[in-house]
């Protein structure tokens, strides 16, 4: 999904917001649909491409009730997980730079888009909750454990010492909001149930004005930074990214088992999720955004930073 105007907008903004932004002129409800029954004979609670373990022969064989009952599971998950990141990593990542936190300059424009950007993911994290808890109710999903990849992005700030945070945080903010965009464009309009592609939708559509603002902000913080800087930030960002894409084993084993699956089966139904060259092509593929906004600001020209991302074999020398 894109949209055209962005091409236009001037550079740190987020466009058009009060006529564009869902907080400001969105009319829908996020009320899981009255032919809910209905609808899920034939649509899916998560687009089956997020999850591709759901379509493992011997989840096939289980029958669709079991696929929908995972399908809802990540669902919720997910929705988990988003409340969680709009809060407590996007939103903590934009208030460095609505308050000065960075020690260089934030034009005007820049500051005021933060602040919008900040008022969209409130509203994000609130529709999410919704759709999480009816979801939940709906189908008697009670574990609903904290993602493993919000502890993993926390725990960089607590490995940072407090003088370089802002920076952290910062990169925190650039990397979920490159990524979300990317993994929320590969929703199907026709299988899903309506109220959860309307939402993720409508989510998208903020996310693809917020990753060209932070692509933006990142490439004027980037020129600003000295060689030491660069040094520090470029190691932060291979850890990030690579964080951003661990597996939650305990959680899925967990989503398995609730359905019927014992370890074994289980095992069977993960194992390409934990081969050692799932992780490399995870970043690949759900990085492409991140690693083009890098490359605009000019990040790869150096040789410290694109051998360590080759290295690891993020990119292609
Ligand atoms: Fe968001
Ligand atoms: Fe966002």
């Amino acid at each position: 999904m894109t949209d055209a105007p962005l091409a236009r907008t001037p550079r740190y903004t987020l466009g058009d917001w009060d006529n564009k932004a869902t907080v400001r002129t969105g009319k829908n409800h996020y009320r899981l649909p009255d032919d809910l029954e209905q609808q899920l004979a034939s649509r899916d609670w998560f687009p089956p491409a997020f999850i591709p373990y759901t379509q493992h022969p011997l989840v096939a064989r289980a029958g669709r009730s079991v696929t929908q009952r995972l399908a809802a599971n990540h669902l919720v998950y997910f929705l988990d997980y988003t409340t969680l990141l709009e809060h407590r990593v996007v939103n903590r990542s934009v208030e460095i730079l609505i308050h000065g936190e960075f020690a260089v300059p934030i034009p005007k424009q820049m500051k005021t888009a933060a602040l919008q950007l900040y008022t969209d993911e409130g509203y994000h994290a609130l529709f999410s909750n919704e759709l999480a808890e009816q979801t939940a109710t709906y189908h008697g999903i009670e574990d609903r454990p904290r993602a493993r990849r919000i502890g993993r992005l926390l725990g960089v700030i607590d490995a940072t010492s407090p003088a370089d945070r802002p920076l952290a945080w910062f990169l925190l903010g650039f990397v979920s909001e490159t990524i979300i965009a990317r993994e929320l464009l590969a929703v199907a309009r026709e299988t899903l149930v309506s109220t959860i592609y309307r939402m993720l939708r409508d989510h998208l559509e903020d996310e693809a004005r917020h990753s060209r603002y932070f692509s933006e902000v990142f490439h004027y913080l980037w020129s600003l930074l000295d060689t030491a800087q660069r040094h520090l930030a470029a190691g932060m960002l291979l850890d990030i990214i690579g964080r951003y894409f661990e597996p939650d084993m305990p959680w899925l084993m967990g989503s398995l088992a609730s359905v019927g699956f014992d370890e074994p089966a289980s095992r069977q139904i993960v194992a390409g999720i934990v081969q050692p060259a799932a992780h490399a092509a995870g970043v690949r593929s759900g990085a492409v955004s991140t690693f083009a906004a890098m490359k605009r600001a000019g990040f790869f020209n150096q040789d410290h930073p694109r051998q360590l991302f080759t290295q690891a074999g993020f990119i292609d020398d």
